[in-house]
C-alpha cells in the first residue's frame, strides 16, 4: 500500500509523504546551536557558499557562551548572532528564550554544531525530527564528552563521527550518517580528534543537504535515505 498521502494547499492537492521530513520549501531556513568555535558551522557556511547545498540559508547562530568563536565566523558571513544566557536560570525559561529566537527566525532545520547542551522538551517537541547533530565517535559507541579521549584510551583501532537526529537522550538519536577513520599506533588523542574533524566537516554538511533536499525519512531508529 502506497505511503503518499494528499494535501490541500490552497486550491491545489499534493501528494507527500508523511515520513519524509521537510516538504519542499525554497529556502529551507537553518538556525545553528553553537557553544564553542564553530569549524563544523564554517564547513556548512563554505558548502552553501560553494553552491553544493542549494535552496537553504543559516538565518541565525545562537550560542550558550557569549565568547564563542563561532558567533564571529556567523557575524563575517553576515548571519544574525545570538547569545543566550543559561546562567542563573531555569533550563525551561532558558530554551524558551532559543525557541523563539527559533520562531522569529522561521528555522525549518535546527543544526547543533558543538552545542554542549541536552535539549529538553521546550525546543525538542516543535522541532521533532528537525534537529540534528554531530557527534565525534561512531556511535552508539563512546557517547557523551570527551568521545574521541574515551576513543583513544579505549584502544579500538577504528573511530569515525557519526551525524543524526537528536532525540531526549544524549547522542541516542537515528543515525542519519557515519564515517570511518583508522587510528594508528603512533595517534595521541589530538591528531586522532584532527583526523575524526577532516571527516566531520564532509558529512556534516552531506547531511544538511540530504534534508534540505528533502531526502530523509525516519522509521523508527532508522533513517532512509532516498535516491534522487
Ligand atoms: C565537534 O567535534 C563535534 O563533533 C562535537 O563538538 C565539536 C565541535 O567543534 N559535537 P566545532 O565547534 O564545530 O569546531
Amino acid at each position: 500500500m502506497s505511503v503518499y498521502k494528499y494535501m490541500r494547499v490552497s486550491d491545489t492537492l499534493f501528494l507527500y509523504n508523511p515520513h519524509v521530513l521537510n516538504i519542499m520549501k525554497s529556502p529551507v531556513n537553518i538556525a545553528v546551536l553553537v557553544s564553542g568555535r564553530g569549524s563544523n558551522l564554517q564547513s556548512i557556511i563554505d558548502n552553501m557558499d560553494s553552491g553544493y547545498i542549494k535552496n537553504a540559508v543559516i538565518r541565525v547562530v545562537i550560542s550558550d557562551f557569549k565568547d564563542a568563536f563561532a558567533l564571529e565566523r556567523a557575524k563575517k558571513h553576515g548571519i544574525d548572532a545570538a547569545f543566550a544566557d543559561p546562567k542563573g536560570r531555569p533550563k525551561q525559561e532558558y530554551e524558551a528564550e532559543i525557541l523563539s529566537l527559533l520562531k522569529s527566525h522561521d528555522t525549518d532545520l535546527v543544526v547543533l554544531a558543538g552545542y554542549m547542551r541536552i535539549l529538553g522538551s521546550t525546543i525538542l517537541a516543535p522541532y521533532k525530527d528537525r534537529i540534528i547533530n554531530i557527534h565525534p565517535a561512531l556511535l552508539p559507541s563512546f557517547m557523551g564528552l570527551h568521545a574521541q579521549e574515551q576513543t583513544f584510551e579505549y584502544g579500538v583501532k577504528v573511530s569515525g563521527c557519526t551525524v543524526h537526529f537528536v532525540d531526549e537522550g544524549m547522542d541516542t538519536g537515528p543515525i542519519i550518517s557515519q564515517r570511518c577513520v583508522p587510528v594508528f599506533e603512533d595517534d595521541t588523542a589530538d591528531t586522532l580528534s584532527e583526523r575524526i574533524l577532516e571527516q566531520e566537516h564532509k558529512i556534516y554538511p552531506e547531511a544538511v543537504k540530504l534534508f534540505v533536499e528533502g531526502r530523509l525519512s525516519v522509521h523508527g531508529r532508522k533513517v532512509i535515505i532516498r535516491d534522487i
